[in-house]
């Protein structure tokens, strides 16, 4: 379906994916592409441009003169553009989801989600730009030392320019307008590096924008090799900010970045402690959820389970037990564990159980592996020297440590150089906020398996796992700077009468 009727104009006659740049679908005078490989049946599936350093400049140029005129666009009228995208995109549904099957092996239900989850998201951030944006502060002089009543201070939320965003393959679609609506609705302009994996889903996404009739120039989508226009796209002084979701890429990027403001979302090593009192069904069903949805390929999924000894046997044969239930194969079938993203990702999995195993980790299940499809596996007694108990395999693989006291569960979980989400299951509430407190990670979860959503709560990391807060409301703060402007009044404005 991908490629007909709306979405003809994106491809070329040669199957190849074109780049949007003021207003236009277009092909790269490199005359290269990049190729785009199914994890499922591991053979090239899309093509997509490979856009060149010449061509990343004129999109600057382009977003640089429209984001000028954009400013000026009433907000109500950019929320009504915003409303018109999120619609056109909840009616392509299918296309859309087909893409993300076939390019990052989306289980089919949660690929039809994650598109009306980004057109849900696309009008709450425009009726929510509406609301925030339509207010400033005033503030009078006369409350600090030595001043008197005779300046009014108005401050505003003004648009930072040009907004560079990068999603990652695993939310190509959601992850993309979590970053564009925010940008937009604040008027600032959109400049979009998608994920090799997910650029066609992305590009998919780019044209309901352009259907709904945005202005040229404002949004462009450059595809291409990291190697050439990566460091480029995020070295460009063009660029006033950049959000950024995806892996440690994120920390060479901010070592890199200008004096620009940055969003940035680079993963986790979620914890899940579990205490002696804890309902131990709803603990079972949240690891499976949390720890295997989409193959675990979510920066938010449990991604290790610190159990007390006392009920760990009993945690571990409940998990066992749902998760014979889970079915294996294709995203097509809309099997919830489906072959991760790529062979090097597979690898690299399979690395940190080998590790696992030489140093002794109980395997609840036999380890097996077809291609990029990994089965899905609990491994029990996992201890500090195996590297699985530190590293974000991102694969459907979970460790499980056991511990004996909960202050053991907080030093392992907080001894992680990553501070995404955690979550703590436990029936008293006192202890469970105690437990928050101490948690060095964005989010604590009390009696849930670690998420992002609902998409306008805060979500932000600590340590490595980021930089900033996002969410709606935030992100549309974010991509904003004060602007004050004062009234001077030539004496106290409370001396008449
Ligand atoms: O992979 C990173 C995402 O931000 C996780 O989002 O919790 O909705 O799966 P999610």
């Amino acid at each position: 379906m991908a490629g007909t009727d709306v979405f003809t104009e994106i491809v070329d006659g040669e199957q190849v994916y074109k780049y949007y740049a003021d207003g236009e679908w277009k092909k790269s005078a490199s005359g290269k592409s990049v190729s785009i490989v199914n994890p499922t049946t591991r053979k090239p599936q899309y093509k997509v441009q490979a856009c060149t350093q010449e061509e990343v400049n004129k999109v600057m140029e382009a977003a640089k003169a429209a984001q000028k005129l954009w400013a000026r666009t009433p907000l109500w009228k950019r929320a009504e553009y915003l409303h018109k995208a999120a619609a056109i995109l909840k009616e392509h549904k299918a296309p859309i989801a087909e893409c993300l099957v076939k390019e990052i092996a989306k289980p089919a239900k949660d690929a039809v989600t994650e598109v009306v989850r980004s057109g849900d998201l696309v009008s709450y951030t425009a009726e929510e730009g509406v609301r925030i944006l339509g207010e400033g502060k005033l503030l009078v002089s006369d409350s600090f030392p030595g001043n008197e009543r005779s300046k009014y201070c108005l401050s505003s939320k003004v648009p930072l320019g040009v907004v560079l965003a990068i999603p990652p393959f695993n939310y190509p679609v959601n992850l993309a307008v979590s970053k564009i609506a925010p940008a937009l609705i604040a008027g600032n302009s959109l400049v979009l590096k998608p994920p090799t994996q997910g650029a066609v889903a992305a590009l998919h996404m780019i044209q309901c924008f352009h259907l709904a009739g945005f202005p040229k120039g404002l949004i462009s989508c450059v595809t291409g090799k990291g190697s050439e226009i990566g460091d480029f796209l995020t070295m460009h002084p063009g660029v006033n900010c950049i959000s950024f979701t995806g892996g440690d890429t994120g920390i060479a990027i901010s070592k890199k970045a200008g004096m620009i403001p940055l969003q940035m979302e680079l993963g986790g090593k979620d914890a899940c402690i579990v205490l002696e009192d804890a309902d131990l069904d709803l603990v079972a069903s949240n690891i499976v959820k949390g720890g295997y949805s989409y193959s675990g390929q979510r920066c938010t999924a449990v991604k290790v389970v610190l159990v007390m000894e006392s009920v760990a046997d009993a945690v571990v044969e409940k998990v066992e037990a749902k998760m014979a239930k889970l079915s294996v194969g294709s995203p097509e079938d809309d099997c919830d564990i489906t072959p991760v993203v790529s062979e090097s990702s597979a690898n690299f999995i399979e690395g940190l159980v080998m590790d696992a195993k030489e140093k002794g980790a109980t395997f609840c299940q036999e380890y097996r592996r077809e291609g990029n499809l990994i089965w899905p596996l609990l491994l029990d007694h996992v201890r500090p020297d195996m590297r699985i108990a530190w590293e974000e395999p991102f694969g459907p693989v979970l460790p499980v440590i056991r511990i004996s006291s909960v202050e053991e569960g907080i030093h392992h979980c907080n001894a992680s150089n990553f501070g995404l989400q955690g979550c703590v299951f436990t029936r008293d509430i006192n202890k469970a906020i105690m437990i928050s407190d101490v948690m060095e990670t964005g989010t604590v979860q009390i009696n849930s398996a670690p998420a992002r959503g609902p998409d306008h709560f805060p979500f932000q990391g600590l340590k490595d796992s980021g930089i900033g807060s996002q969410g709606i409301t935030n992100s549309i703060n974010m991509m904003t700077k004060i602007k004050s402007t004062v009234i001077n009044l030539p004496s106290p404005s409370y001396t008449m009468g």
